[in-house]
């Protein structure tokens, strides 16, 4: 499946920002709510319109609406929430799902304690949100847990990629396109991504 690495200057300056390590937690929160919205924008790009009649105050048009299939939020807890608002202010009748998932920090295998979801993900398209993409064991055990659900139709969302995790997750669901924001260059022996930004579940929430 395709990867898009969204080199708008607007997610490029404002990831810059999240990356120093004297961000504040509160100015992190704000430009990963703000990179969501723009990611939001780029995710969507190819979703289907439909024509639809309008009245304006001079005369009847056609416009275009949104058409096919409703949309889900998936974020994967913790640091999939951040992008949560951003997305959700433009995307407002999106349903969400809740996937409670962290990484062992020692085996690096992804454990889920939460999952909660609208049951018809079936008929939905599924945007799951998680910030760092390093090893693919989250996105992967979180696109398995919402295939298992039903889902079909999903798309990944970050803002920093590994090449080890988009390869992962190439291999596990070949079929999932992603977005992020940047690919960085590797995984250090503790699976974090280098030069990344440290841990961002740490860093939004502490
Ligand atoms: C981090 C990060 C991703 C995951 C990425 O979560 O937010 O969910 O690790 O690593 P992976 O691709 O190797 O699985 P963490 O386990 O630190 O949980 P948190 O978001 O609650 O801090």
């Amino acid at each position: 499946a395709t990867v898009t690495v969204v080199d708008h200057p607007l997610v490029q300056h404002k990831l810059t920002l999240m990356r120093d390590r004297d961000r504040s937690t509160k100015g992190f929160r704000e430009l990963l709510n703000e990179i969501g919205m723009l990611l939001a924008y780029e995710v969507t790009r190819d979703l289907p319109l439909e024509p639809v009649i309008i009245e304006t105050p001079i005369e009847a048009t056609e416009g275009r609406r949104i058409a096919g299939k409703k949309l889900v939020l998936a974020p994967i807890l913790r640091a999939g929430v951040g992008f949560l608002d951003g997305m959700l202010s433009l995307m407002p009748a999106a349903r969400v799902s809740h996937v409670g998932i962290y990484r062992d920090p020692e085996s690096l295998q992804a454990v889920e304690y939460y999952f909660k979801s609208p049951s018809d993900l079936a008929d939905r398209t599924v945007l799951v949100l998680d910030p760092m993409l390093a090893t693919a064991n989250s996105a992967v055990a979180a696109i398995d847990r919402l295939k298992s659900r039903g889902a079909r139709d999903l798309r990944f969302v970050c803002l920093l990629a590994a090449p080890e995790g988009l390869a992962r997750l190439q291999q596990a669901h070949p079929e999932v396109p992603v977005w992020t924001a940047a690919i960085d260059s590797h995984l250090n022996d503790h699976g974090y991504i280098v030069p990344g930004l440290g841990d961002a579940g740490d860093r939004m929430y502490g």
